[in-house]
């Protein structure tokens, strides 16, 4: 079984992938980290309680980031037109009471469960990086113990889209990005150039929630508005709501369905294209790379078998129990 920490901005594609980790037979969640992101942390807090319960998770969940890295940074506003007034859609808000956080923060919570399981966890981080640039410096040492770090962020030779140059999780905080990917530890990143090559229409998400009762119900009722989202763009290219996050999730689970590049990643800070990925080609030799030669190697999916992820997903989904 592998072992996962799902750091998460719940998030209508962020509820997706949850359901998918929780649920995948090979995979054994064993916390929840949230960050600031698609809302507050408050509410994406909230947010990944009340799923925690709904869906009868045991992995606890710890908060973490509220702010960035870099604390002068300017913060936006969430992304209410995608994912709602608090984060999954029309349920705003959700009670909560009664319900627990971890004793720790999240990165302390990333810490302490990586010493305790040395080179067995593997992190899907698909939210801001915050929590995981504050754990590398709150202890630097886990980076050698960490199995894998899987990010859902960035867009690689293509158009971001919070700006033309930036994805939303390394734009959201592109310093924590920068000490994430460039710390010695063994990162892939799944940009844009990958997820939007897989969708899920609203006849395929209406038919996992018919077979799935009450739990997949509610992963289609949160993920309507978010349907509507992409209908609003008209994008034509695709049809149905891109599932970004549980592209990492998936990932988790069967990496042998993407293909990678290898070279050192950096994040534009500031500027017009703040939070812009850029991969130094490692097979490419460059005469004047000296802002990303010194670093360690991580690897970009370039490639992904788009039918055989969204196979694995429709089925790990369809395992839910009602
Ligand atoms: C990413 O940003 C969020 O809106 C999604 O949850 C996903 O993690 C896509 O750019
Ligand atoms: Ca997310």
């Amino acid at each position: 079984m592998q072992k996962v920490i799902y750091d998460t901005d719940p998030g209508v594609d962020d509820a997706m992938a949850l359901l998918f980790l929780e649920n995948h037979p090979d995979i054994d969640l064993v916390g929840i980290t949230t960050v600031f992101g698609n809302a507050y942390i408050e509410e994406t807090t909230n947010n990944a309680l009340f799923l925690k319960r709904e869906w009868n998770i045991a992995a606890p969940v710890a908060k973490g980031a509220g702010q960035h890295f870099e604390p002068n940074r300017v913060s936006h506003i969430p992304p209410r037109a995608i994912h709602g007034p608090t984060g999954l859609g029309p349920i705003i808000n959700p009670d909560v009471t009664g319900l627990e956080t971890d004793p720790r923060d999240a990165p302390q919570f990333i810490i302490d469960t990586v010493r305790a399981h040395p080179h067995e966890i593997v992190i899907v981080a698909v939210g801001r990086m915050t929590n995981l640039a504050n754990a590398l410096s709150r202890d630097p040492g886990i980076a050698s113990l960490v199995k894998q770090v899987v990010v859902m962020g960035g867009a690689f030779d293509h158009r971001g889209n919070v700006t033309p140059a930036a994805e939303a999780n390394i734009h959201g905080d592109p310093e924590a990005a920068d000490k994430a990917f460039t710390a010695p530890w063994p990162v892939v990143l799944i940009g844009l150039n990958i997820t939007h090559q897989t969708s899920m229409t609203r006849a395929e998400l209406a038919s996992i929630a018919e077979a799935t009762g009450a739990r997949g119900k509610l992963l289609n009722d949160l993920s309507q508005e978010y349907f509507d989202f992409y209908d609003r763009i008209g994008d034509d290219s695709f049809e149905g709501m891109i599932v970004h996050d549980s592209c990492a999730a998936v990932y988790a689970a069967a990496p042998e369905l993407f293909e990678t590049r290898s070279g050192p990643v950096r994040v534009v800070c500031g500027g017009i294209a703040d939070g812009q990925t850029i991969q130094m080609d490692e097979r490419i030799g460059f005469g004047m790379a000296d802002d990303w030669r010194p670093f360690p190697s991580q690897k970009v999916v370039t490639g992904i078998d788009a039918p055989a992820v969204l196979k694995v997903l429709r089925e790990t989904l369809l395992l839910v129990k009602s």
